[in-house]
């Protein structure tokens, strides 16, 4: 059909949606940075509709971490069925260090209790966020409050290396953001045999 800018771009199905939801920035970045070599869509989730996912070949879904939860895997979690014989991608943001075991399990359970056995079908990254007090709004700065009283009732030798640096960082900005992973997540999205190089 012709519209008045030309003709009206239909989208082929195919290609990889990369959906992401952030409050604070880190998740958006990490989106959008994984976005541009695949030359893919990228919006927040909170706006995507299944029917448009199921057109795509692969979704990429960021999930930033607050008190404990992954945020946004509703779309995927309430659509699994008519999605997961797509290419899932996910990847958390969070301040903790998935280098510990306890950290990545925890994450990892909660992609398993939300998507089930699909949840093995999907390749799971784990990224590191970042935290401005200054852009946290009044419940989030509570609660951090309240999370770091606890954190500073443990004894210093109980502290991990990320507590002891939230509670040197209170009041003011920590950023663990690190792009080396990204290339793996781009090469997933892809799928073939990039996707295990
Ligand atoms: C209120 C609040 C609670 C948070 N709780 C956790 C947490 O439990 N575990 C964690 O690893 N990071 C936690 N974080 C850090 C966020 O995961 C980090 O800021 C991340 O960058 C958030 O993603 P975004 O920047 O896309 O919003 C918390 C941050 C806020 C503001």
């Amino acid at each position: 059909m012709e519209s008045l800018f030309g003709k009206n771009k239909e989208r082929r199905p195919g290609g990889v949606l990369v959906l992401y939801t952030s409050k604070h920035g880190a998740t958006q970045r990490y989106a959008e940075r994984i976005a541009q070599p695949l030359d893919a869509l990228v919006k927040e989730a909170a706006y995507a509709k299944a029917d448009e996912a199921r057109t795509y070949d692969a979704i990429v879904l960021g999930c930033p971490v607050y008190a404990g939860k992954l945020k946004g895997l509703d779309l995927l979690a309430d659509n699994i069925q008519t999605l997961k014989d797509k290419r899932l991608v996910i990847f958390t943001c969070g301040l903790y260090d998935p280098a510990q075991e306890d950290v990545r399990a925890n994450l990892d359970g909660q992609i398993r209790a939300a998507l089930g056995e699909a949840a093995d079908q999907a390749k799971v990254f784990h990224l590191r966020g970042a935290i401005r007090w200054s852009s946290l709004g009044l419940m989030e700065r509570m609660l951090m409050k309240a999370f770091l009283s606890q954190i500073k009732k443990k004894a210093e030798t109980e502290r991990s290396e990320t507590e002891r640096l939230m509670l040197e960082a209170e009041g003011g900005a920590l950023d663990f953001s690190d792009e080396a992973d990204l290339d793996a997540i781009v090469r997933a999205a892809r799928g073939g045999a990039e996707a295990d190089a």
